[in-house]
């Protein structure tokens, strides 16, 4: 079965916009996992826009599934992850100015930083995702690297799908589903886990579906704007009782 990995990071960012206690993103893992998900994920940014170092640690204590960070390969974030120690870990790229990761890692075997970050966290036990395109020779690299894991970068993949409404005639949707199905297939004959992410939603997560040997999708936004809408109803109505209740 392919596992659910829930990121909760836009919980953390409806919290941050009032820097308040509520929404509380362990809460919100709990009850992702009462509903299901296999894992958490978080980013834990370097500036901290979201995902804070308490929610990080409260999570590792309190996460029964799999905990996942998304971190920059940075000596600080590097620091935190091996204090914390979560079950795996995904190195994404990471630009101040962005909304959200744009693009996989640029992948070099001389990437001494890279390479010097992989080890440390496989070596304290944490099993290593590279989140990359979906190309040959960058699937390649990252076997050659020594990552446990590529996430393959769904979010090209996801554009073209929306921009067609999921018509599966339309040439960039084909091409770029290709482009998946070309990198898990060489993933397996290579033999490095897959995982894969970024714009997956409710319209379009059935097509990855039958990608070989896919063992994780990790999906936030879709996700948490449904739980958004999903209970607004309840949280309203809760307020118009009390309310009615009157002073007290
Ligand atoms: N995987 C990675 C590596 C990401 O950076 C993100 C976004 O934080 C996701 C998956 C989830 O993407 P989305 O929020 O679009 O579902």
């Amino acid at each position: 079965m392919i596992h659910l990995g829930v990121n909760i990071d836009h919980v953390a960012t409806v919290r941050q916009a009032r820097k308040a206690n509520e929404p509380d993103p362990v809460l919100a893992a709990h009850l992702a996992e009462l509903g299901g998900a296999d894992g958490i994920t978080v980013h834990l940014r370097q500036d901290r826009r979201h995902i804070q170092e308490r929610d990080l640690r409260l999570l590792r204590e309190t996460v029964q599934g799999v905990l996942n960070l998304e971190m920059a390969a940075g000596e600080d974030i590097l620091d935190i992850a091996l204090g914390v120690m979560p079950d795996e870990v995904c190195l994404v790229p990471e630009h101040r100015a962005e909304l959200t990761t744009e693009g996989g890692l640029k992948l070099s075997l001389d990437d001494r930083n890279l390479r010097s970050c992989i080890d440390r966290l496989k070596g304290a036990g944490t099993l290593v995702s590279l989140f990359i395109e979906p190309d040959a020779a960058t699937v390649r690299t990252a076997k050659a690297i020594g990552a446990d894991a590529i996430e393959l970068h769904t979010g090209t993949w996801a554009n073209a799908y929306s921009h067609c409404r999921g018509d599966e005639h339309d040439e960039q949707l084909v091409q770029q589903l290709s482009r998946l199905e070309e990198a898990a297939d060489l993933a397996a004959t290579i033999g490095i886990r897959l995982h894969a992410g970024h714009g997956i939603t409710y319209q379009n997560v059935r097509q990855l579906l039958h990608l070989p040997m896919l063992r994780v999708l990790n999906i936030g936004h879709s996700i948490v704007s449904r739980a958004v809408l999903l209970g607004m109803e309840r949280a309203v109505s809760d307020m118009r009782k009390l309310m009615d209740k009157g002073p007290g």
